[in-house]
Order: structure tokens, then C-alpha cells, then sequence
């Protein structure tokens, strides 16, 4: 690795320093690993255990008032809709309309969870209103997360029987990188297209989908829109009322930072609301909230928006971490955190462009990726790699001989330099 790296690295440390140096300390990095699996499993933002603790106390002094009890903070609320207080936030990151006449997000459930139960419901209400005399056709991609292939074609043969047909776009590598013009060119093409589901980034190369394009080419067929925005989600800015995405789900866990198996959410664009025979997949706390607690199952209304979709009381410990999170995004700024997010992402590119040996297989604008980055080491087993990586940094395999990294906003350049400097010097014997 040249000195100018190193130089550049302590330089943007020193530019980013009163930015976003006290939000990077509200992490806990005090093992002196450089972690870079923030694609996988976010770090645990500091205020995370004292939230877990105070909750702790409310459930152990207070018991079954605490469903009810308004403690007078301001972070506070009761559990019965604890849930709630993520949604501004959320929507902030996904680019939801603070206007909409319903809110378009809501967080609850788990990702596979929420991903069945949207494309479930798309397709019930495309299966009623259409006159039966097609095969629908539903268009997705040949390497979704098996959970989301899985969740797919089980809610398919839920909704339609064995009458549909699902297209599954091939990649053109082995990796998993997609042509999105050819894809572009499927959904133009394929005769009685009515849903398209995609993955915002794939998981494998991190590559990023081109949101806006496919969602303008699917409606052009008056098809919907759907995407998992698991890796996305945090990573960078999306947008996706102004883009008209039909629905979108996304996970807690990853940019998100809220703990292992944390609360998802979903997306859906307002315009949905108020068509008469729009499905929700609702349970009693879906209801309308003037019948809450109250509700009579004969006279069930759901309540109007992405909340229609809530189907359990509301997962408290599982929503602390993304709400300690969501406390340093409103503090720094989410604006400084993308913009780092992209700076540091593509200072690691370049110092892996450099090292020889290295193949990266993610594409190289940021336009086309976002934080994380896949790459191979050519001529060498991945295992020992990453075992020599190992003595000061964390990352993962993936795509089954290559290995994946995330830097982000809450690590430093100088971090990417260390990481680049032990795979340099470990390609070189
Ligand atoms: C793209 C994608 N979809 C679905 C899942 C599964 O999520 P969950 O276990 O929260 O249901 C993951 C998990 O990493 C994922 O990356």
C-alpha cells in the first residue's frame, strides 16, 4: 500500500472528525476490531443497553401498566404503541411522503414475514380484479436471498394454485451482476406481466437496483412494483414515494443497527389506500385505533395506511435498537451519514483497486452499489484470507470463494487502510 493512502486516510479522519466523530464513539468498537460486517449485523449503537434496562425496570416494577403508562419523558411511550415512534425516521430513510394522507410506513413483524404477506396480498387483489382469462406472470431474479425466493413462490402458489408463471431474470456472471437493460427488456416483454420483486441491492455482489427504472417499466405494463430493501435500507438514500414504488419491506438489523432479529418494516405508497378492494393482511392491532381494545370481529375495519398491515402487539425489546439508532440519525444527521457512508465505501474501493491480486466483482460507481463490496483474491483460498484478516478485522464470505465488506460511516479511513494493509501484505507471499 502507497503512503498517499495512508496520508489520505488520516486526512479524511481529520475532515470527518467533527462531523461525525462523536456519532462513530456512540458504538461500542472497543475490542480494536475493525468491523466491516455492518451489511450482516449492525453494531450495537451505546444507548441500546440502557434502553433495555429501563424497559427491564417498567416491566418488572410496573408489569402490565407499562402497556399503558405514559412515563412523561420524551423519548417515551407506552408499549401498546411503542412501535409508532420509529415511523418519522423510518420514512425519512426511505423517502416516504411526510404528506400522505395515510402513513405509507410502519414497523413491525420480521422481513420474510412482511415480504409474504405484501406479495400475498398484491396478488390477491390482482387475482380478484382481473378477469382470470391469462396466466399472470410475475417477474424476479434468479439469485434472491433464499428466504425471499422461498417466501416468493410459496405466496404465489398460495394466491394463484398452480396458475402463474414466474420469471427469474439470469444474472450474466457467475457472481450474481445483472444486465438491467435485458431485465428492463423481460418486463417489457413478457406477455401479462402484474408483479415485479426485486431486491433494492443484492445481497452477494452489492450491486444496486436501478429502482426508479424498473418500477416506470413495470407500471408501463400496469404492473406493481415490490422490493425487499433489506440491503438497502440505511445504506443510502431511497425514495420511494416520489419513485412510485407500489410496496417495499426492509429489515432492522443491518444499517439499521437494532440487535439480531430486530423489527422490519414496510412501505406502502399511499395511492393504494383508498382503493375499495385493496386486502390487508391485518390482526388486532391492524385494527382501526378508535377500536382498539374495543373491536368487535364482525365490524373489523383496518386502520388506514401501512399500520392496516399490523397484525400483533407491538415487539418493544425487539425495537430498542433501531430506536437508540434512529436517536443518533436525528442527531447527526442522515444527510452526513449517507454522504460518509459513500465517501468511506469508495476510499476502501480504491484501496482495493490498488492491491494487485484483487478482483472486485461490485460495479464501481456509487450509482451502481453502495457500502458494501465484493471481492476475490485471486489464486488464493478465501480461508486464508480471511484468517489472516482476522488479528484486527471482521468480515465475511460470501458468493462462495469471495469475501464481502462494509464501511461505513461509524468506522474511520484509517480503519479501511489497516484492513487494506493486512490483505496487501497477506497477497503478497
Ligand atoms: C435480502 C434478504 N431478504 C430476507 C432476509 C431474511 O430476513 P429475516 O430473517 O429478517 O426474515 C435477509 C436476511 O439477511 C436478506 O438479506
Amino acid at each position: 500500500m502507497t503512503q498517499n493512502f495512508y496520508e489520505k486516510a488520516k486526512q479524511k479522519d481529520r475532515e470527518w472528525s467533527p462531523i461525525l466523530g462523536s456519532y462513530a464513539s456512540s458504538f461500542d468498537q472497543s475490542n480494536g476490531i475493525n468491523y466491516f460486517a455492518g451489511n450482516s449485523l449492525g453494531l450495537m449503537p451505546n444507548g441500546f443497553r440502557k434502553k433495555l434496562l429501563k424497559h427491564a425496570d417498567i416491566w418488572q416494577t410496573e408489569q402490565h401498566n407499562g402497556h399503558f403508562k405514559e412515563d412523561g419523558t420524551k423519548s417515551d411511550r407506552p408499549w401498546w404503541k411503542y412501535q409508532e415512534k420509529l415511523v418519522p425516521t423510518a420514512s425519512e430513510l426511505l423517502g416516504a411522503s411526510p404528506n400522505a394522507k395515510y402513513p405509507e410506513v410502519a414497523l413491525f413483524n420480521t422481513l420474510s414475514v412482511n415480504n409474504r404477506n405484501l406479495i400475498e396480498t398484491f396478488c390477491t387483489y390482482l387475482r380478484d380484479t382481473s378477469n382470470g382469462a391469462e396466466i399472470p406472470t410475475i417477474i424476479s431474479i434468479k439469485t434472491n436471498f433464499p428466504s425471499d425466493d422461498v417466501g416468493l413462490k410459496y405466496a404465489l402458489r398460495v394466491v394463484f394454485g398452480k396458475k402463474y408463471k414466474l420469471v427469474e431474470v439470469n444474472p450474466i456472471t457467475g457472481y450474481g451482476l445483472y444486465d438491467f437493460d435485458k431485465l428492463i427488456e423481460i418486463i417489457e416483454n413478457e406477455p401479462n406481466v402484474i408483479m415485479g420483486f426485486f431486491p433494492g441491492l443484492c445481497y452477494i455482489t452489492g450491486q444496486r437496483f436501478p429502482i426508479q427504472r424498473i418500477t416506470e417499466a413495470l407500471h408501463k405494463r400496469d404492473a406493481i412494483a415490490g422490493f425487499d430493501l433489506a440491503h438497502s435500507m440505511g445504506n443510502y438514500q431511497l425514495n420511494l414515494h416520489n419513485e412510485n414504488v407500489d410496496f417495499a419491506t426492509f429489515c432492522g438489523y443491518k444499517y439499521l443497527c437494532g440487535g439480531p432479529g430486530a423489527v422490519g418494516g414496510i412501505f406502502v405508497h399511499e395511492k393504494w389506500f383508498d382503493v375499495p378492494e385493496f386486502l390487508y393482511v391485518s390482526g388486532w392491532f391492524g385494527v382501526h385505533e378508535k377500536d382498539r381494545f374495543n373491536f368487535n370481529p364482525e365490524s373489523y375495519r383496518p386502520a388506514p395506511g401501512a399500520w392496516g398491515f399490523l397484525q400483533s402487539n407491538d415487539q418493544v425489546f425487539n425495537t430498542l435498537g433501531v430506536e437508540a439508532y434512529f436517536e443518533l440519525v436525528e442527531k447527526h444527521g442522515k444527510d452526513n451519514i449517507f454522504k460518509k457512508n459513500e465517501e468511506i465505501s469508495t476510499f476502501m474501493y480504491e484501496c482495493l483497486s490498488s492491491i494487485p491480486k484483487v478482483n472486485i466483482i461490485t460495479p464501481k460507481p456509487y450509482s451502481e452499489r453502495g457500502c458494501q463490496i465484493l471481492f476475490k483474491a485471486h489464486m488464493f483460498k478465501v480461508d486464508y484470507v480471511l484468517g489472516a484478516l482476522k488479528k484486527r478485522n471482521f468480515c465475511e464470505k460470501r458468493g462462495g470463494d469471495a469475501i464481502r465488506v462494509a464501511p461505513l460511516a461509524y468506522n474511520k479511513f484509517s480503519q479501511v487502510w489497516e484492513f487494506a494493509e493486512d490483505l496487501h501484505s497477506c497477497l503478497q507471499v
